[in-house]
């Protein structure tokens, strides 16, 4: 605790609150106390002046467009690493030895499969089913299958259930996909590395041999990499606040699915395919730039703008390299797609509206085009996401659960309904 403090005044009272530094970015004032010195709250929708918790996780400088995962530039860990290895780091703070990852490979890799019992839960659902309805109700359900893993004060059934996530979302996830396309689920391969293994599940079909592309493969691992964690956003936020009542980690984290589905967030990479698609042809940008600023217009630019984010989104860069290797190495020269997105990014780079509110490409904006490019449906985009953010979830999950300060999640709120009134029966009703 800094020895600084800050001084508010209440109706002539002044009261004293500490202020907590971190290592690097804003310091916080504790208004813990507030309400007991006061009798007042804070108000804050949104959060957006709230830190909700501590958190040695991830960094984020929203105003320079940096990225940091327990310290390690996202650009760096994306350029040398691999998937598996950000999973170790998130989780324990580190990066691994080799052996330490080959162990930590081995134990994920070893957790792949899920109960054969959850192939009759997925006939449950109409093929037409999204396949993020699909996850949540999966990824819930697994709590009902792995009795053993649950109780969150024991630490081993709390990294037992951290590796059956990590290691079950891409068989969940491949399963869903399968599902809804009406081919045979495709068993994990442990031989393959995770995002290969995860590949060769979802393309792959039991009556050819499949070959992965390791370009491909490695893109992939990389675009888990960018989506692996992000602070305090609204899915972790979420997966917290269940967490915070004790509720099991797959409960939680079908909690986090649930709120990554929305197009404010993660549903913000299907959204800004599909306005690509809209659009269609770079003629008709100038019109939906318009539609972007026009007040009376419920359109956003999807892709574009981020809470956090006012500069450009560091993994939005790597991202879009990535796009550019994909679509290289699959031999599409031309897409249209990806030219609309180019001369949209300038244009509205340019345009005094997103200059002067700083919104900027975030990483869904070429997320799309690559996966669409790999195969992927578009209904899809999200459980990729979903799959990769599942690490950070539980890295932010069981940091909670170890802070010995931990208590149930329970905003305030400022009251504006009625007042107190009596009841008035039926038949004396107007
Ligand atoms: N297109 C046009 N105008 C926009 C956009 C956009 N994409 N984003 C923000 N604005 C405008 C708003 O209308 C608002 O204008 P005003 O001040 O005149 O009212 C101003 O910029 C600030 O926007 P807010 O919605 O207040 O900003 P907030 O931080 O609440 O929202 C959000 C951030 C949800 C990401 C927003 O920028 C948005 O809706 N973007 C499109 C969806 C998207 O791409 N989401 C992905 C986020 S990244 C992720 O989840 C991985």
């Amino acid at each position: 605790m800094s020895s600084k403090t800050s001084t508010i005044t209440v109706d002539g009272k002044s009261v004293e609150l500490p202020v907590k530094e971190g290592t690097i970015g804003p310091s916080v004032i504790d208004i813990s106390k507030l309400y007991g010195q006061t009798g007042m709250f804070t108000y804050d929708p949104g959060f957006t002046s709230t830190a909700a918790t501590e958190s040695k996780i991830t960094y984020i400088d929203g105003d320079k467009g940096i990225l940091l995962y327990r310290g390690y530039p996202i650009d760096q860990l994306a350029e040398h690493g691999d998937f598996l290895e950000t999973c170790y780091l998130l989780l324990y703070g580190e990066l691994p030895t080799a052996a330490q990852k080959a162990d930590f490979d081995y134990r994920v890799t070893r957790h792949t499969m899920v109960h054969d019992q959850m192939n009759r839960f997925f006939t449950g659902f109409r093929r037409d089913a999204h396949p993020m309805a699909i996850m949540v109700a999966c990824v819930g359900a697994l709590s009902a299958f792995y009795h053993d893993s649950t109780d969150i004060s024991d630490p081993h059934q709390r990294m037992i259930a951290s590796m059956r996530m990590i290691a079950k979302m891409p068989t969940l996830a491949a399963m869903a996909y399968k599902y809804s396309i009406g081919q045979p689920f495709v068993y994990p391969q442990n031989d393959l590395d995770y995002t290969s293994n995860f590949l060769r599940m979802c393309f792959a079909v039991p009556a050819e041999e499949y070959k992965v592309n390791p370009v491909l493969s490695r893109a992939l691992d990389r675009i888990f990499i960018l989506h692996a964690d992000h602070e305090q956003n609204a899915s972790t936020s979420t997966v917290r606040l269940a967490g915070s009542s004790g509720a099991n980690p797959f409960a939680c984290i079908a909690a986090g699915i649930a709120c990554l589905w929305g197009p404010a967030h993660g549903g913000a990479n299907e959204a800004a395919l599909k306005m690509l698609e809209e659009i269609g042809t770079p003629d008709r940008i100038p019109m939906y730039i318009a539609k972007a600023k026009d007040k009376n217009d419920p359109f956003r630019l999807m892709g574009f703008g981020h809470r956090v984010y006012k500069n450009y989104d560091p993994r939005a860069r790597i991202m879009q390299k990535t796009t550019h290797e994909v679509l290289n190495e699959l031999g599409i020269k031309d897409d249209p797609l990806l030219d609309v997105a180019i001369e949209l990014e300038q244009i509205a780079l340019k345009d005094e509206y997103f200059v002067e509110k700083k919104l900027y490409p975030n990483i869904d904006f070429y997320s799309g085009i690559t996966l669409k490019a790999m195969g992927f449906p578009t209904s899809m985009f999200t459980v990729l996401f979903a799959l990769a953010r599942t690490v950070g979830w539980i890295a932010q999950w069981s940091e909670m659960i170890e802070d010995p300060s931990q208590r149930i999640g329970r905003p305030r709120q400022l009251y504006t309904g009625a007042p107190h009134r009596d009841y008035v029966t039926l038949a004396q009703r107007g």
